[in-house]
């Protein structure tokens, strides 16, 4: 059997590897904390059971609009301060990161990646047929890129920069100030950025996360940003819409995803 060059250039993800290992090791009882897939320890919640239940005995089991639900989309734009119609839902970030990248990424588009990096981004870069470039951040950085390192990193082949805030596996965590130092390397250059805030509602030490789109408005149109869940409470797989925001013309691509 052959496959696709696309399917071939990509490793299958570390995480979920070494998620499957730990589990064979546990299955067989051998002794060990895993802290491989970022699933929290506790079940989901019964207010969120009760309203899976609720929805199902409501029917609610029928095909919605491709950009998600507008009752869904207007309540997370209350949160995060976008219109509806800045919103999409996906069923994962995951998801939401592939699709963003199949959409805006052409054949040999390069696409920045500070390291250390979550693992599935250069793999969705392949995927999408885009050349991740990794640029290298240290301890003495606090693991996160300078104005200047992106600015180097940048050519004309560039199209957009992978972020994340805060960040896994590190945990930097980026402030406004920086992010807006490096928003203006982006304007200037006329790149995209994802910014993944996946764990936006992780953070220690009276640490406020300030979402990318916050520290650079005029960005706006540039940015596709992974917004607010609505309780860390409910982060669980598979019971998680993912809500997106990013320019409406990019959505008009995404709907036909
Ligand atoms: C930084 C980051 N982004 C995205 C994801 C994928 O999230 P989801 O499970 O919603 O697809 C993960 C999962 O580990 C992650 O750590």
């Amino acid at each position: 059997m052959t496959f696709s060059k696309r399917i071939e250039a990509i490793k299958p993800s570390a995480t979920l590897k070494a998620g499957a290992k730990a589990k064979e090791l546990k299955s067989k009882g051998i002794p060990l904390i895993d802290f491989t897939v970022g699933e929290p320890d506790f079940n989901t919640p019964d207010k969120v059971k009760e309203a899976c239940k609720k929805a199902l005995d409501e029917n609610w089991t029928h095909y919605a609009p491709v950009q998600g639900l507008p009752e869904l989309r207007q309540a997370i734009g209350r949160t995060c301060g976008y219109a509806p119609e800045e919103i999409i839902i996906h069923c994962g970030a995951k998801h939401a990161i592939y699709a963003a990248l199949q959409v805006l990424i052409n054949p040999g588009d390069e696409v920045v990646i500070p390291a250390p990096y979550w693992t599935s981004y250069p793999d969705q870069v392949l995927l999408a047929e885009g050349h991740p470039v990794i640029v290298p951040t240290d301890d003495a950085a606090h693991f996160k890129i300078t104005p200047s390192q992106l600015e180097k990193a940048i050519t004309p082949k560039t199209k957009m920069v992978i972020l994340n805030t805060p960040s896994n596996p590190t945990g930097a965590c980026y402030s406004g100030e920086e992010l807006k130092k490096l928003g203006e390397v982006c304007a200037a250059k006329n790149v995209w950025v994802l910014s993944d805030e996946i764990y936006d509602k992780l953070t220690y030490d009276g640490f406020q996360h300030v979402s990318f789109g916050q520290a650079c408005p005029a960005l706006r149109d540039k940015i596709i940003q992974r917004a607010d869940r609505q309780d860390a409470d409910f982060t669980q797989p598979g019971a998680d819409d993912d809500p997106h925001v990013c320019a409406t013309g990019l959505h008009r691509r995404l709907f036909g995803l």
